[in-house]
């Protein structure tokens, strides 16, 4: 029998804020290669989940596995090495504004660069080529040196999408990455990010509108008050279900 181990797994997981409950008692596996959605109303718990996933939050009760990892018996060190294998990109796409483009796209190295390195680099931008060629990649070569808050919002989650190449992790987190864009431009830009997905990389999504997530993930997880509601491929998520997970009580 062969057993392929989840390349995330929570194993139940409780996220408590002060007493707050924003996750209760949350089970789930997700494999390599899946395309999953999170969908579920504001405080749902979309986000903590997504902190979990990635380790920059650590659960009040349970568990959480990463690569083969539980990450709460990591050291800082083996954390981060667990990190650099997950890229996150967000709804507010977490660049630094005063910056140049390419220091934003080369903030995908810090994960392996050293610090000096990552030093010299403020000042004379190493490893060009590769930022150039994400950039490319994400459709706005000619941005490699402009200032970042200078650019629109598509334009600026897409030097988001252009940092995550570069770090080049096995699985991208979203947390809401189109929130902020319209509907056109949210198309575009998760068509690339699926994109950069490519065939094997596992891809979590946390998604406004149940249509993207249909459209572009195979499973979608519902969220209501903490707690998984539904669990389903994109094809069974019904207009019944979608009712119970957005009824107001
Ligand atoms: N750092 C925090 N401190 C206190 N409460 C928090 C914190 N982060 C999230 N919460 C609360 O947890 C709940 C779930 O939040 P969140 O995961 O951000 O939901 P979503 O992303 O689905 O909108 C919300 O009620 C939110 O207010
Ligand atoms: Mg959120």
């Amino acid at each position: 029998m062969s057993f392929v181990q989840p390349l995330f797994e929570l194993r139940q997981v409780s996220q408590r804020f002060d007493r707050f409950s924003a996750l209760h008692d949350v089970t789930l596996q997700i494999y390599e290669g899946e395309r999953v959605a999170l969908v579920g109303s504001s405080g749902a718990g979309k986000s903590t989940l997504i902190r979990l996933l990635n380790g920059t939050l650590r659960p009040t009760e349970g568990e959480v596995w990463a690569l083969g990892r539980n990450l709460s018996g990591l050291s800082a060190r083996q954390l981060r090495q667990v990190q650099r294998q997950i890229g996150t990109v967000y709804q507010q796409f977490h660049l630094v504004d005063n910056l140049a483009v390419i220091h934003n796209v080369n903030a995908g190295h810090l994960g392996r660069w050293p610090l000096f390195k990552a030093l010299v680099s403020l000042v004379y931008p190493l490893e060009v080529k590769t930022a150039a060629d994400a950039l490319e990649r994400v459709g706005i070569p000619e941005k490699l040196y402009a200032r970042t808050d200078r650019l629109s919002g598509g334009q600026q989650q897409r030097v988001a999408l252009a940092r995550v190449l570069v770090q080049n992790p096995q699985a991208i987190l979203a947390d809401e990455p189109v929130a902020s864009l319209d509907r056109e431009l949210s198309r575009e830009v998760m068509d690339l990010l699926c994109k950069l997905v490519e065939a094997n990389k596992t891809l979590v999504v946390s998604l406004h509108s149940v249509e993207l997530a249909q459209r572009y993930c195979d499973r979608i997880i519902g969220l209501r008050h903490g707690t998984v509601q539904f669990d389903v491929p994109s094809s069974n998520v019904s207009s019944a279900l979608l009712e119970d997970l957005y009824r107001l009580r």
